[in-house]
């Protein structure tokens, strides 16, 4: 086993280039600008609420068609990579992660504490920590008419095809048919609907 080199400082700036030296500057400024609008936006309530996030979300995120139903304190990171399409609602608590790129297709209804990250770490070999390896991106693509129930992770790189159903709390590993009801973790078909 080989052994990790622990380094010599760890204060917050050698902390910063460890976690995130790789990235270029204007990726760190865009991060920092989203971060603060999120957060300025994120939780209020009621349809003004829906309607301020809908407003700045369309600026922020590389797509945002129509009017979107972002219940408050859902987490968006990498927006500059989102583009969602029309009729979009998503409940509290779910966290998107758009480093590797996410599309999301029109009539797409997420449940609350959903996971979806469109990159990993590469976790192969020893001696360098995985908090110091730059994320792999891999692009997710959410088709037309899915619904994700609560607390379920969609993986890097998968693909819900047409009209997929995600039962509550699966973890999606493989790319779904059309139309199919997935349920489970790992998320296997149960039935077409
Ligand atoms: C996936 C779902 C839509 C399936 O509904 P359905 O087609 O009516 O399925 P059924 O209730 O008839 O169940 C069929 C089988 O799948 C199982 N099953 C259903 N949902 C499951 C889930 N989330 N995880 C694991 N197994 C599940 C049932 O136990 C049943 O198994 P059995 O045949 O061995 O008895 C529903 O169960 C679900 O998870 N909905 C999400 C709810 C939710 O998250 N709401 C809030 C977000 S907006």
């Amino acid at each position: 086993m080989k052994e990790i080199k622990l380094k010599k400082k760890d204060g917050f700036v050698s902390f910063l280039k460890e976690k995130i030296g790789h990235i270029k500057i204007r990726e760190i400024i865009f991060s920092e600008v989203e971060g603060w609008l999120i957060w300025l936006f994120g939780s209020f309530p009621g349809v003004i609420g829906f309607s301020l996030r809908t407003m700045v979300y369309k600026l922020l995120f590389k797509k945002l068609k129509g009017f979107a139903w972002i219940q408050p304190r859902v987490t968006f990171i990498q927006t500059n990579r989102l583009k969602i399409g029309r009729f979009f609602a998503v409940n509290s608590g779910t966290y998107i992660n758009a480093i590797g790129g996410i599309t999301i297709g029109d009539y797409v209804l997420i449940g609350s504490n959903v996971t979806i990250s469109s990159g990993m770490h590469p976790i192969d070999g020893q001696g360098v920590p995985v908090i110091s390896r730059p994320s792999k991106p891999m692009p997710i693509k959410i088709e037309d008419d899915v619904w994700i129930g609560a607390g379920v992770v969609i993986m890097p790189g998968i693909t819900l095809k047409k009209g997929t159903v995600v039962g509550a709390n699966a973890v999606v590993t493989k790319d779904t048919e059309e139309y199919a009801v997935v349920v489970g973790a790992p998320a296997k078909k149960i039935r077409i609907r």
